[in-house]
């Protein structure tokens, strides 16, 4: 794009409300800013100013992977947002960009990779097959969120970062404070230095440990001086809180198999292609509510005929994107035959989800042993009594009332 085909004129400035959405309906203001154009400018209930918006799927792609938008920026701005507490932590993963934000995935990668994610799969099913057998013994109705799609991805995640079973529950526990805004900062920041402390003490004890789980490759990479200890710490309390974000993505994910049972009913009769249905399941959930985090432009870059200057902030939509009909023909529809589907619910450009292996393979043994073991399940109340997760940046259901 040339310098003179660039517009100075500046479109509207939208507000963007915290909506409490229930189900998997979608945000009805963020299907008004793509309606309003390709890019646009939003002000979120905290923060300061506006930012720019893009929500098509090639501007997503374009402002995710290009280095001229800055996050580590982000560390020392105000920028408009959804979230209403701010305490980014220099040389977090989230707020690094390469060369550091490389080093510092890398240290990690192997245990996130397709075979590293197949070396725990066959543990992760047998503590998910224990977890259904207590299910069905204890009887109908029960809530699916309690009993299996809360501790099943904390059993994972804590078994993928090499906590003891022990320790489980305390990791939930933080992870519950850390991430809720209802109790106020301190103890969110009180909660992430306990977290913090615990890793430490495991990291400092694997330093010469050759195992596979996330806390000894951290310990290998910290006597190798490729990373801190502050900074592994750091990484090693983002991953273990990602964890969890299973609980709700699923959470989802059974919500629509449970008020689709035309969907249910074709999984458990085509099991094959139920790896290829979680993929159009993942692009259809809203996952999140609103945006996640904002980058900077480090330069005068021009999008879709806008100029954006050095220093404005800009956010991408990854559920937008999901939803472009230049490339998911009738996005609106859950297509199980849908192909190809190159979704971006898992991010795109270095700051891609290093979970999108870990939790792909939770959703398929939660489909697998949740369908084939209860062929008749199903809610429990009706859809619209089912309580969603309130004032949360990521979306799900508190409980799922099921019977069977
Ligand atoms: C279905 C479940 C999940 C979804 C939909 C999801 C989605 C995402 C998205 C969209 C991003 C942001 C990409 C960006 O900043 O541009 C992200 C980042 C991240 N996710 Fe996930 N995630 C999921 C599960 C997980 C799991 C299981 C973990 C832990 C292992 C995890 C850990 C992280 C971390 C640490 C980041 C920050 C990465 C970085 O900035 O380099 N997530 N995730």
């Amino acid at each position: 794009m040339t310098e003179e085909t660039l517009t100075e004129i500046l479109p509207p400035i939208r507000h963007w409300p915290a909506l409490d959405l229930s189900g998997v309906e979608f945000d009805p203001v963020l299907t008004e800013l793509m309606r309003e154009g390709p890019i646009t400018r939003i002000q979120l209930p905290n923060g300061e100013g506006w930012a720019w918006l893009v929500t098509r799927y090639e501007d997503v792609r374009t402002v995710t992977n290009d280095p001229r938008f800055s996050r580590e920026a982000v560390m020392d701005r105000p920028v408009t947002r959804l979230a209403p507490h701010f305490i980014p932590e220099r040389g977090a993963v989230g707020f690094l960009d390469p060369p550091d934000h490389t080093r510092l995935r890398r240290s990690v990668a192997a245990a996130f990779t397709a075979k590293g994610v197949e070396r725990i799969r066959e543990r992760s099913r047998r503590m998910l097959e224990e977890l259904v057998s207590e299910l069905i013994q204890d009887g109908p109705p029960a809530d699916l969120t309690a009993t299996v799609l809360s501790p099943f991805p904390i059993a994972v995640i804590c078994e993928l970062m090499g906590v003891p079973a022990g320790d489980r529950h305390l990791m939930h526990t933080w992870t519950q404070l850390i991430l809720s805004s209802s109790h106020g900062a301190d103890v969110s920041e009180k909660a992430k230095k306990e977290m913090g402390a615990y890793f430490a003490d495991l990291i400092g004890q694997r330093e010469n440990s050759s195992a596979e789980d996330v806390a000894s490759l951290l310990g290998a990479a910290v006597g190798q001086d490729e990373v801190t200890l502050q900074e592994a710490v750091g990484l090693a309390v983002l991953l273990q809180i990602g964890g969890e974000a299973v609980t709700n993505n699923s959470g989802q994910l059974f919500y629509v198999l449970l008020t689709r049972p035309d969907l249910a009913e074709r999984l458990r009769a085509e099991p094959e292609i139920r790896p290829q249905a979680i993929e159009e399941l993942l692009r259809y959930i809203p996952h999140r509510n609103a945006v996640g985090l904002s980058r900077i432009a480090m330069e005068d870059v021009g999008i879709q005929g806008v100029r954006i200057r050095a220093g404005d902030a800009i956010y991408v939509s990854y559920l937008a994107a999901n939803r472009d009909p230049d490339v998911f023909p009738y996005p609106e529809t859950i297509d199980f035959d849908r192909s190809p589907n190159p979704h971006v619910s898992f991010g795109f450009g270095p700051h891609y989800c290093p979970g999108g292996m870990l939790a792909r393979m939770e959703e398929q043994l939660l489909v697998d042993a949740l369908l084939d073991r209860l062929p008749r399940l199903r809610l429990a109340v009706p859809p619209e009594k089912v309580p969603f997760r309130k004032g949360a940046l990521i979306r799900g259901p508190e409980a799922l009332p099921v019977t069977w």
